[in-house]
């Protein structure tokens, strides 16, 4: 899908489809058409406002109407959107917009549309922030994963363009304000893009089965993007990890017959002495459990168990893509929890990369012990920050459900960078403590701690876990458990937290120089 952005007037643009949003009627009676859909509405005699008074859209935020050939207008059909009220109207409620007009255009013929909704106020926010969430919902909703599927039904949507307006906001117009705010806004386009592309490739790993998606898969992607962007690459073997002494990370994958990788993939889009941010993505390309087995009842979830590498390949993608003025280094410890002969057993005490040992009391926490591997290794590459991502504890879902992923920080300055960005790309978080009081539900008879911490405070357990890898480094840790992926009928990877990021990781670029 190409996109644009364009100052045009709605009723004169020859397009597919005109996306007009229509607020639902105040307490005064009457619905409140946008800028754009009034001045449709103008060239059309009323007839956008006809068909509302007649009650066929209510204006509920995200219902739709479809009209075709209206008189007075250039466009082939007019897709009406409802927005609720005004006075609610916000960051949610245009996203949703958003994606009510891209899943209507997804089943109609229109090869080309043209967004009325991206010239609308939203809450603080400005055209840059309007167009990168209307890039990022309609490649959203016109995501498939079909590439397992031998019909391909339905068929692929027509839609191949979308122009986004820019409305009153003077796109193309001489005066210097005009000049600098299309090149911010072309500048959002491009990110956007670049971010929607990363957001898909996540997607899609989640989405690919144990069996497809390995970790030799893994180090594939990885070694096609260091191909197609020239990234650094170098992918450690179980010897290599013998070597260093990850006794961690080679316990959890003792029982797999699937060889275990370590990816490390590097993107240097600023000056080589910019120390890099380190991504740490979990790698897990599927989760049983291990002797601690999982029970058999959605147990095919636990393909998703490496959303974490998968954001951050697509994360590393998007800003070499966009080519952003920042050095990044993915960090992606990869293999399978399974059981067998091999396999570690629970009271099995193992040695990590750092030196401290670790009683494996169950054998299903095992991201903590191939991230703390990943964290301890992270350190030789003297990052400025380091992020972990992981889909880690069950109990994160039960504390933040599928809408905020769990952030967990040492350094609280990174924890505010994270937030912002959260909040920016809307793509959320919320942070919990880490608190020393905690971490003595960790303490062991055997070792210098255990793997696990009991039922009470699970997701906050596992990141103390991780904290005692991190002393050294400024760390925040994001638990995505509850956000990489929905179940039930829509069950399918969501490719978050790559928009969060994707902005994250251009906040360093904006402080070691502008993008290029
Ligand atoms: N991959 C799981 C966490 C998970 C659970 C992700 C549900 C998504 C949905 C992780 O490896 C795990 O099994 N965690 C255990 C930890 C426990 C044994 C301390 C959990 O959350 O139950
Ligand atoms: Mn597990
Ligand atoms: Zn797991």
């Amino acid at each position: 899908m190409e996109f644009s952005i364009r100052s045009v007037a709605p009723d004169a643009a020859r397009t597919g489809c005109l996306v007009l949003g229509v607020y639902k009627a105040g307490a005064e009676g009457g619905h409140a058409l946008t800028r754009a859909a009034q001045l449709a509405d103008r060239a059309a005699r009323g007839a956008l406002q006809r068909v509302l008074s007649q009650g066929d859209l209510s204006g509920k935020l995200g219902s739709t109407l479809l009209l075709r050939g209206v008189h007075g207008l250039a466009a082939e059909r007019v897709l009406l959107v409802g927005l609720g009220e005004r006075e609610k109207f916000g960051e949610g409620g245009y996203r949703d917009a958003v994606r009510a007009a891209a899943n209507a255009l997804r089943d109609i013929g229109a090869q080309h549309a043209l967004i009325g909704l991206s010239e609308l106020k939203v809450g603080r926010r400005g055209l840059p922030w309007s167009v990168r969430h209307a890039v990022l919902g309609m490649r959203d909703a016109f995501y498939r994963f079909d590439q397992l599927k031998t019909a391909k039904t339905p068929p692929a949507p027509a839609l191949a363009e979308v122009t986004l307006l820019a409305g009153a906001q003077p796109i193309g117009a001489q005066s210097q304000a005009a000049k600098k705010l299309t090149r911010e806004a072309e500048l959002a386009l491009g990110e956007a893009v670049a971010t929607a592309d990363g957001v898909e490739l996540a997607r899609t790993l989640g989405n690919l089965p144990s069996n497809h998606c390995t970790p030799s898969h893994l180090a594939e992607v990885a070694t096609k993007l260091a191909r197609q962007y020239k990234l650094g690459l170098e992918v450690l073997e179980r010897r290599d990890m013998e070597r260093l002494g990850m006794g961690a990370l080679l316990s959890v994958t003792r029982g797999a017959r699937a060889a275990p990788k370590l990816i490390v993939l590097r993107y240097t889009g600023a000056p080589r002495k910019g120390n890099p941010v380190v991504l740490v993505g979990k790698g897990i390309t599927f989760d049983s459990g291990g002797i601690s087995l999982k029970p058999a009842a959605e147990m095919d979830e636990m393909k998703y168990d490496m959303s974490g590498a998968g954001s951050v390949l697509g994360t590393i993608r998007a800003l070499a893509a966009m080519k952003a003025r920042v050095n990044v280094v993915g960090l992606i410890p990869a293999c399978e929890n399974m059981p067998g002969g091999a396999a570690t057993k629970p009271g099995d005490i193992v040695k990590t990369l750092d030196g401290q040992t670790v009683e494996v009391l169950n054998t299903d926490a095992e991201g903590r012990l191939i991230l703390c591997d990943a964290l301890a290794y992270a350190r030789r590459f003297d990052p400025e920050v380091v992020v972990d991502i992981a889909t880690l504890t069950g109990a994160c879902v039960i504390a933040l459900g599928h809408v905020a992923s769990g952030l967990f920080a040492n350094d609280q300055k990174l924890a505010n960078a994270i937030l912002t960005a959260a909040d920016d790309a809307w793509d959320r978080v919320w942070q919990m403590p880490l608190w020393e009081d905690y971490q003595e539900q960790l303490r062991s008879n055997f070792a210098d701690m255990a793997n696990i911490g009991g039922r009470p405070a699970g997701s906050v357990t596992a990141a103390c876990f991780l904290s005692r890898f991190t002393k050294k480094l400024r760390w925040a840790h994001l638990d995505i458990a509850g956000t990489a992926w929905k179940s039930g009928r829509d069950k399918g990877s969501t490719g978050r937290p790559v928009p969060l990021l994707v902005r994250f990781a251009l906040g360093y670029a904006d402080a070691q120089g502008a993008r290029a």
